[in-house]
């Protein structure tokens, strides 16, 4: 099952970013959910029948207290596991097919998967969603041995949220900086367009700055070339 940007129907106990999430997983899986915080995402799975058994974990005691008592409030305590721990070393043990790492920056994503390297079983899937620094995500994933099966855009608010899905090959991949930095364009949804012109925008003050500070800008604008005419196929497909 891939992620769909579709909206949550409506359904307000999850936001539209965490609802793509929620529609993806498949159901029966043991999914753990990392840095849960509110612990919404694993409640809903379990609320809707979509898993029967979730992990939760947080890195801090205050997150974790508050996702225990959301799912003590709907009586669904003994169908969760929580873990006060950091990244994914410990529920590693549980054996989880499928790991969720939301709402943290990129470069917090990467640590928590490198810190556990060479201790994750081959087919673990992931989604991973990243608040910033996707490109250095995609590279630490091409390179560690994780296959991106897809890439999907949800737009909230006018906040662009990207969402990785990725299985665990240990296979080591290269791709080009283009693809680096703004994903495969086979991974086309309606929502993509927005995703590419907030990299437009900020490529554009990148570059500004870099000009102002006297400083190359040479792989800046090869990266907007090349956005350009990915946006330009786009608008061409759209007529
Ligand atoms: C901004 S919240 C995101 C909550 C939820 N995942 C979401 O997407 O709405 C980030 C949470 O991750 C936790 N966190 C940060 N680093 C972590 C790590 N290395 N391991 C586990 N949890 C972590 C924080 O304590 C916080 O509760």
């Amino acid at each position: 099952m891939s992620i769909s940007p579709a909206s949550n129907s409506g359904k307000k106990d999850l936001s539209d970013r965490l609802g793509a999430i929620a529609r993806a997983i498949p159901k029966g899986s043991l999914v753990c959910d990392i840095g849960s915080d509110h612990g919404l995402l694993p409640l809903f799975l379990v609320k809707h029948g979509i898993c029967p058994q979730v992990l939760v974990t947080d890195l801090n005691a205050f997150p974790l207290e508050r996702a225990k008592s959301a799912f003590a409030k709907n009586a669904l305590s003994d169908r969760a596991r929580f873990l006060q721990c950091n990244g994914i070393a410990e529920p590693l043990a549980f054996r989880p097919d499928l790991f969720v790492i939301a709402g943290m920056s990129g470069k917090t994503i990467v640590q928590i998967l490198a810190e556990a390297e060479g201790k994750i079983p081959v087919g673990t899937r992931f989604f991973l969603q990243p608040m910033t620094k996707d490109a250095a995500l995609r590279r630490y994933l091409y390179a560690a041995g994780f296959a991106i099966q897809n890439e999907t855009v949800v737009l909230e608010n006018r906040k662009v949220f990207l969402i990785l899905d990725a299985v665990f090959d240990g296979i080591s991949r290269t791709a080009n900086e283009a693809v680096l930095a703004f994903g495969e364009t086979k991974f086309a949804c309606p929502e993509r367009a927005a995703y590419y012109k907030k990299k437009k925008e900020s490529l554009e003050i990148q570059i500004r700055g870099k000009e102002s500070a006297g400083q190359s800008v040479l792989h800046e604008k090869h990266l907007l070339e090349t956005l350009c005419g990915v946006l330009g196929g786009l608008n061409h497909e759209n007529q």
